[in-house]
């Protein structure tokens, strides 16, 4: 990879940043590309996340890849917001005009949605009733990219049930709250399962969610990605329904960002997801 006085800069910003898959990926597609570009990590102190990215703004570097824990603040920063954003009530994309203008957009949404496609083709979201566990941010970015991408109801299910209804008010229209005694009566209906809990990372047991409650034809999701199988997705499996895996998310999330920096497609000769399994230590699937 050359990097010249002309190169394209971009970056991630989180705290932590040091295990980001984001600077493999996109260093990866910039080398097969031959772009003169880089692709760098920077980990501001929490306090100071706004005094850097308002620093950049006038173009100094192309843009930014915002994660944790900096999505929310990260819209509070920028002058244009995109719609799903701002349902989203984050943004984990920001990118710098030349005139100053600071444009805000979210891709973790068509990641999601992409990641469904990819994993679990042929099946239609547009007639799926979605059922997501949890209520945190992630829930609530799933929330806004299936009620924009056209679900019919989105029951957000949390054990804190004020906060899937602050969720549901905020996004409104299709996205309801649930107490935790429907969600059997949801499963049997729903035509897609997200776990937007952190139940399951690092192994432990998913939610207690009755999976084989739900249609046959049904697809269950987990965003959790650490472990890549986690419990939810087995138990998921051996109920016999299609699963989608949350490093698919994580890995879909990066192609519109990348074009949104350099202006071309990631090329497809370069296996991500071999590349981001190699960087999490997990055997390829
Ligand atoms: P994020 O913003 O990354 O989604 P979060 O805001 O910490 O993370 O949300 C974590 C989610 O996991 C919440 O929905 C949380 O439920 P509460 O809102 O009731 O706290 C859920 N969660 C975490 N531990 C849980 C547990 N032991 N049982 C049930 N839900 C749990």
């Amino acid at each position: 990879m050359s990097v010249t006085g002309a190169a394209i800069v971009a970056g991630v910003c989180g705290q932590p940043i040091r295990h980001s898959l984001s600077p493999v990926l996109h260093n990866a597609w910039i080398a097969a590309l031959g772009l003169d570009a880089a692709y760098v990590p920077f980990a501001p102190a929490e306090a100071a996340f706004e005094t850097f990215v308002l620093g950049l703004r006038g173009g100094a570097i192309r843009g930014l890849n915002v994660t944790i824990p900096f999505k929310e603040q990260a819209l509070a920063c920028a002058d244009q917001i995109s719609d799903l954003a701002r349902l989203a009530g984050a943004a984990n994309l920001l990118v710098f005009e030349a005139d100053g203008t600071i444009r805000a957009d979210n891709t973790d949404g068509p990641g999601l949605i992409e990641a469904i496609a990819v994993q679990a083709p042929g099946f239609d979201l547009g007639t799926a009733p979605a059922v997501i566990l949890g209520a945190g941010g992630a829930a609530r970015g799933a929330a806004a990219a299936l009620a924009l991408a056209g679900a019919p109801k989105v029951s957000i299910v949390n054990r804190t049930l004020s906060r899937a209804e602050a969720i549901a008010a905020s996004i409104g229209g299709v996205v309801e709250a649930q107490p935790e005694t429907e969600l059997d009566g949801l499963l049997a209906k729903a035509g897609l399962v997200i776990n937007a809990t952190s139940l399951g990372l690092g192994g432990g047991a998913g939610p207690a969610a009755r999976l084989e409650l739900t249609p046959e034809s049904a697809v269950v999701m987990d965003m959790v990605y650490k472990p890549l199988r986690t419990e939810f997705l087995r138990r998921a499996e051996a109920a016999g329904r299609r699963t989608v895996d949350g490093l698919e998310m994580l890995l879909r999330q990066a192609v519109p960002s990348f074009e949104a920096f350099f202006g071309v497609t990631p090329p497809a000769s370069v296996d991500m997801r071999a590349l981001a399994l190699a960087q999490l230590g997990e055997a390829a699937k």
